[in-house]
């Protein structure tokens, strides 16, 4: 059997502003979600919050962009909505895009990431979440979990990943993708991935050599841009992955390690601000100061024929506690600069914000120079 695990996440409504997902609608999700379970519609489920996003992890044995598990995640999102309209709950619905579900949620508003693989001896998953950020704030960690010896021993020590790791890259504007081989390509690869906006990983598969098949993903990202549905700033596109690990893939602590680091992402206050992501746990995914700092959790968990064993809330453990010090102390730093970039985005980037209204009420006032 194969197993097919999704997290389909959506921003329906929160509360105080946009810090958190409402308790309320967190209940409508698993009173759903085991209903579908209980009919098995769906292996199981777990649902979660990061900040003011709800993510639905649903295992299932129906593939990926099937009708019926995403058809389940909209009916949540909807009637989360609903509740969130009734509780007067900030930007309810706000990620639905569309009234019309056709299919599955892709350019509808929601965020998904999933894959379909068949289960190993044991298989263990990280669900990262994410609040405040963007797509290309997975480019960093992940680049440095398959493709960074220094960061992943496994490729110095494991034979299983001596064949590297293939990944799939999207351009988010161009609307194209490559693929690119780490380590025959690396140079190319961080070429692409560095500009994080635009070059987005999609999915890492294996290389050759390895005892997980090459055709089977190892990790992917959801890349669902909202600007580019809405055509208009809608909240930022807050972004998951899934992970999966050891035994030829990098081992639970090589994919949490990168977060030990918390680097720059794009997504703060209004969309509009860089900042460094923390790594929470789950207790801790509320986005407060200046809405943020951004925010990623991670959730470990073990399938057993698609049941979801765990979560481990990964970060959490007090091994992190440095990097969210690091994060504060960055997130001072860039605080200071208020308007000024590098904290504000650079133009190409704010193009997708409110700030361009603003900048259009001074186009008359110019003189030549
Ligand atoms: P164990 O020897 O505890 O199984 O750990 C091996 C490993 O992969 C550690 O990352
Ligand atoms: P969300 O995308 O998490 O809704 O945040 C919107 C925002 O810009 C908060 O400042
Ligand atoms: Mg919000
Ligand atoms: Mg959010």
């Amino acid at each position: 059997m194969k197993t097919t695990i999704s997290i389909i996440k959506a921003d329906v409504g929160s509360y105080c502003g946009h810090q958190l997902c409402h308790p309320a609608i967190m209940d409508i999700a698993r009173e759903m979600l085991g209903k579908a379970k209980k009919n098995g519609k769906i292996i199981d489920y777990y649902v979660a919050n990061c900040g003011d996003d709800l993510d639905l992890v649903i295992t299932s044995d129906k593939g990926i962009d099937n009708k019926e598990v995403h058809g389940l995640a909209w009916d949540v999102f909807m009637e989360g909505t609903k509740k969130a309209k009734s509780l007067k709950l900030y930007g309810a619905g706000q990620d639905m895009l569309s009234d019309a579900f056709s299919g599955n949620v892709k350019g509808l508003g929601p965020g998904c990431a999933e894959m379909e693989f068949v289960e190993r001896g044991a298989e263990p998953v990280v669900c990262f979440l994410m609040d405040k950020t963007e797509p290309g704030a997975f480019n960093l960690p992940v680049f440095r979990m398959f493709g960074d010896p220094f960061s992943t021993a496994g490729l110095v020590v494991d034979p299983n990943m001596q064949g590297g790791f293939t990944f799939e890259v999207y351009d988010v504007l161009g609307h194209k993708k490559v693929m690119m081989k780490s380590p025959e390509e690396l140079y190319g690869l961080l070429a692409l991935i560095g500009a994080k906006s635009r070059y987005v990983i999609k999915r890492v598969y294996p290389g050759p050599g390895n005892k997980v098949p090459t055709a089977e993903a190892a990790a992917v990202v959801s890349t669902d841009k909202l600007y580019q549905i809405a055509g208009d700033y809608v909240g930022k596109d807050d972004p998951v992955a899934i992970v999966r690990g050891q035994s030829g893939l990098p081992s639970v602590g090589e994919i949490l390690e990168p977060f030990a680091f918390p680097h720059l992402v794009s997504g703060w206050m209004r969309g509009s601000h860089n900042g460094p992501i923390m790594p929470v746990g789950m207790k801790d995914a509320i986005c407060t100061r200046f809405d943020g700092p951004p925010r990623v959790v991670a959730l470990g968990f073990q399938l057993n024929n698609g049941q979801l064993v765990g979560p481990v809330d990964a970060f959490a453990d007090v091994a992190f506690d440095r990097a969210r010090q690091t994060a504060l102390k960055v997130a001072d730093y860039m605080r200071r600069h208020g308007p000024f970039e590098p904290h504000r985005l650079s133009p190409e980037d704010m193009e997708y914000t409110t700030l361009p209204k603003v900048l259009k009420k001074l186009e008359d006032r110019f003189q030549k120079i």
